[in-house]
């Protein structure tokens, strides 16, 4: 834009737009700490009208944003004014700007020049990162910190005094000894990106305003007249120089930010010294590619000439010294137009917005697409079609859509909305509430979500579920990349995961980038496929939330396909860490008939465990009978009304019947826990649940803590039996009734741990593993004899 110098008129004209748009984004910024546009905009505007102003020197103002350095002081606290005042520093944005201003430095102090093989004086310079947060003075006098100040316009700022004393690591008293009587120390107030993430999602449960970057939060942060929320905010210094003193400090940069250290002020951890720019260069590159790894969010990196005397020769230029430089990254914020939004269906069906934007380049890269994760995101961010929005890239992360430039907004923009059908089958879209229970037992909405209800029938909810069942940590069936996938289901060939078991060899072959050879390795792996572990097979199901994890965990607590089918979602709920979302998706994925039919294909086509086990020890474990009717959620009964009902009444049973006046007996259970329990009670689809859950519970092996207690004395307590074979005297759960009486627990499957086996006529492999390990075995006869010496 400054390539051909503009006639004065029109220069004037640009620099008053330019002047006028910089001053209301400075006052959004500083004072309002609601960002306008993103740093590089900002930085552009100021590049443009430095240059201008520098083609035009006689049109600069004492006014002019280039002449101060931030926004006005707010009224509600008290003001401080920088007696050395607060300055800004110039940038560098290409290397070329940087070997410009080692060249100003060389000239400033009469260095002699380098040439192409180097040469000349090399200057020393400090170099640490730029951190992005706010610019904050502490005043220590007599080694005690007594006031702390924003740079506000850099010669009167905030007193933040009691905020600042809030943040945990800046030292209230300076340690050791040597201090100069008077030190003012100048450095950032910054947020951790982990104390940001986790801030804002806090923000987020309670409904409060989420900050769009650390830089903001920490900015709001301080600016807060409360300083019980400063306390709350995860905030951090990091000393980079020094304003008044009287003397007593190290003659160059490096040594005094050591002496600051020494003085229990925390100080960048990346400081460095380097001789000449050429290093500072390598640093920039180096801090570059550290860039993400770093807990705390950068914009660039600072040189400074290094030695104290060299600085004063040098001095200032209008409010920057001449002495330092910023060299900023690119820019990873940007902004850019929303085209579009549109609707991507997940595995299980999720639709989720993607924003279509208008190409820009973020960090060097060109950014067209952004996610928007989810409606309520949408909402959140007030985003219109045809706005101007804030991008952000950072790393490999896809890249977020940041804010809305709401100024911008043209008159045509217009709302996101879900569509009423799915954009690739044309099913209805359904909107699920996500539910979160709250101790208080109130239901805390956690956001919806928007599902398409065609699931298999979907084409792209069966392209990713087919692609998730065959991965490798599923069913691991080599060489169905996803393109194979694709061209199956688009030809028809595959229209649910069952279908890959029939698929032929002439089916196959004609497939894009088949041959005989791929045909018979790709027939031949989805052959070995078919007998996953039961962990694997319920991995592959991909029922939504259950990962790998959970998966392991459930074959291995429930050890049959058949019981996790069945579990209820409370009984699930005793698994570790299965929460309650999950435990419902899990039941009511097997609940539905559509998927309960293509497992059922799956095992007619061949697809079987290598092993269906016994009933672990998750369920066995004793539960408690309080857990339990806590778990029921009745309305006012919490944890401890739960222990006094089960100390009380012993069972469900006897709770379920327990009358009005029972209950009143009940220590500190007030009238309106009594009234809900019975309440909840007398619906009987409430009590008709609670003993299926109980029964579920039992048939799982769990005991109630308080029988266990009881079995304790009898004969076969902490015993395991497993009954093989037919019994012809009495049916198995007469057998299991009585051991069951004796104390013991009888578990369906043979290992090291049972106690004793009791075979009949056509025991199989049970017996011979009860054999092989070497264990006790009765047939039936010395079973009925043992029961009667036991029972005497
Ligand atoms: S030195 C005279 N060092 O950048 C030099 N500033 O654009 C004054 N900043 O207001 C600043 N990290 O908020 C310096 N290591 C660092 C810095 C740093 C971040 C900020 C600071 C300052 C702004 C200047």
């Amino acid at each position: 834009m400054t390539d051909a110098a503009l006639p004065a008129q029109q220069a004037a004209e640009r620099i008053a737009a330019l002047r006028s748009e910089i001053d209301a984004h400075n006052y959004r910024y500083y004072v309002l700490d609601e960002p306008s546009v993103p740093d590089a905009e900002y930085d552009r505007l100021f590049k443009e009208l430095r240059a201008l102003e520098a083609e035009h020197p006689e049109l600069v103002t004492a006014e002019s944003p280039t002449q101060r350095v931030g926004g006005e002081a707010l009224a509600a606290f008290g003001q401080v004014r920088h007696e050395v005042p607060m300055l800004s520093l110039g940038n560098a944005f290409e290397e070329q700007d940087l070997l410009d201003f080692d060249r100003r430095v060389r000239e400033g102090l009469d260095l002699p020049a380098g040439d192409l093989f180097g040469g000349g004086a090399e200057v020393e310079y400090s170099c640490e990162p730029k951190l992005d947060g706010l610019a904050v003075s502490l005043l220590y006098e007599n080694g005690q910190l007594v006031r702390g100040a924003t740079r506000g316009d850099g010669s009167t700022g905030e007193d933040i005094s009691a905020n600042v004393r809030t943040v945990r690591n800046i030292p209230l008293k300076l340690h050791g000894s040597g201090w100069p009587a008077v030190l003012e120390v100048r450095g950032e107030i910054y947020m951790p990106k982990a104390g940001f993430e986790a801030l804002n999602a806090r923000q987020l449960e309670n409904g409060g305003k989420t900050f769009a970057n650390p830089r903001n939060a920490a900015a709001g942060s301080l600016r807060q007249l409360d300083p019980r929320i400063t306390a709350s905010r995860p905030l951090e210094l990091c000393a980079y120089g020094v304003g008044r003193s009287d003397g007593g400090l190290p003659g160059n940069h490096i040594d005094m930010l050591k002496a600051l250290k020494g003085w229990g002020l925390p100080i960048s951890r990346e400081l460095k010294l380097a001789k000449g720019i050429a290093e500072c260069r390598t640093y920039y590159q180096a801090i570059g590619e550290k860039r993400d790894a770093l807990a705390y969010e950068i914009d660039g990196v600072v040189f400074k000439v290094n030695d104290f005397a060299q600085q004063r020769e040098l001095g200032f230029r209008a409010r920057e010294p001449r002495w330092a430089i910023a060299h900023k990254f690119p820019a990873r914020e940007e902004i850019t137009e929303l085209l579009g939004v549109e609707f991507q269906v997940g595995r299980t069906g999720a639709i989720t917005p993607v924003a279509r934007l208008k190409p820009v380049q973020v960090a060097g890269v060109t950014v067209s697409n952004a996610t928007l994760h989810n409606m309520d995101e949408v909402a959140r961010l007030g985003v219109m079609i045809g706005d101007s929005v804030i991008v952000r890239r950072a790393g490999d992360v896809i890249p977020q859509i940041l804010g809305v430039i709401a100024e911008r907004r043209p008159a045509d923009a217009r709302a996101v909305h879900v569509p009423e059908r799915c954009p690739v089958c044309g099913s209805a879209v359904e909107r699920t509430q996500l539910v979160k229970r709250s101790k208080g037992r109130e239901s805390v909405s956690e956001g919806s979500i928007y599902r398409c209800v065609g699931r298999l029938a979907c084409q792209a909810q069966l392209k990713q579920a087919i692609i998730h069942f065959v991965s490798r940590r599923a069913m691991d069936i080599d060489g169905l990349g996803d393109k194979i996938v694709e061209q199956l289901v688009d030809k028809g060939l595959v229209a649910s995961p069952a279908d890959l078991y029939t698929l032929t060899y002439e089916q196959v072959v004609e497939l894009e980038g088949f041959a005989e050879l791929s045909t018979k390795n790709l027939l031949a792996s989805i052959d070995k496929s078919r007998t996953p572990s039961l962990a694997r097979f319920i991995f592959a199901l991909g029922i939504p939330d259950v990962g790998e994890e959970t998966a392991k965990l459930l074959a291995r607590a429930l050890g049959s396909l058949e019981r996790i089918g069945k579990a209820l979602p409370e009984v699930l709920t005793y698994l570790p860490d299965v929460g309650g979302e999950v435990a419902h998706e899990i039941h009511s994925f097997f609940g539905d008939a559509h998927n309960r039919e293509v497992i059922a294909q799956l095992r007619e086509r061949g697809v079987a465990f290598q092993e269906e086990g016994e009933l672990h020890a998750e369920f066995a474990a004793c539960a408690s009978l309080a857990g339990f009717i806590d778990k029921l959620n009745i309305p006012f009964i919490a944890a401890t009304g739960a222990e006094r009902l089960a100390a009380r009444f012993g069972s469900l049973e006897a709770i379920i019947g327990a009358d009005w006046l029972d209950l009143r007996q009940v220590e500190r259970l007030n009238e309106k826990a009594a009234r809900a329990l019975r309440d909840f009670f007398d619906a009987p689809e409430n009590a008709e649940r609670a003993r299926a859950i109980e029964a579920q519970l039992r048939e799982f092996g769990m005991h109630w803590d308080s029988e266990r207690k009881a079995a304790a004395g009898l004969p076969l307590a902490g015993q395991t039996w497993v009954l093989t074979g037919t019994l012809e005297a009495m049916s198995r759960d007469q057998a299991k009734e009585r051991l069951e009486a004796l104390g013991a627990k009888v578990a369906g499957s043979v290992s090291a741990k049972t106690h004793c086996v009791v075979a009949g006529p056509g025991a199989g492999s049970k017996l011979a593993k009860a054999n092989e390990l070497g264990l006790k075995v009765l047939d039936e006869a010395q079973f009925i004899a043992e029961l009667e010496t036991l029972q005497q």
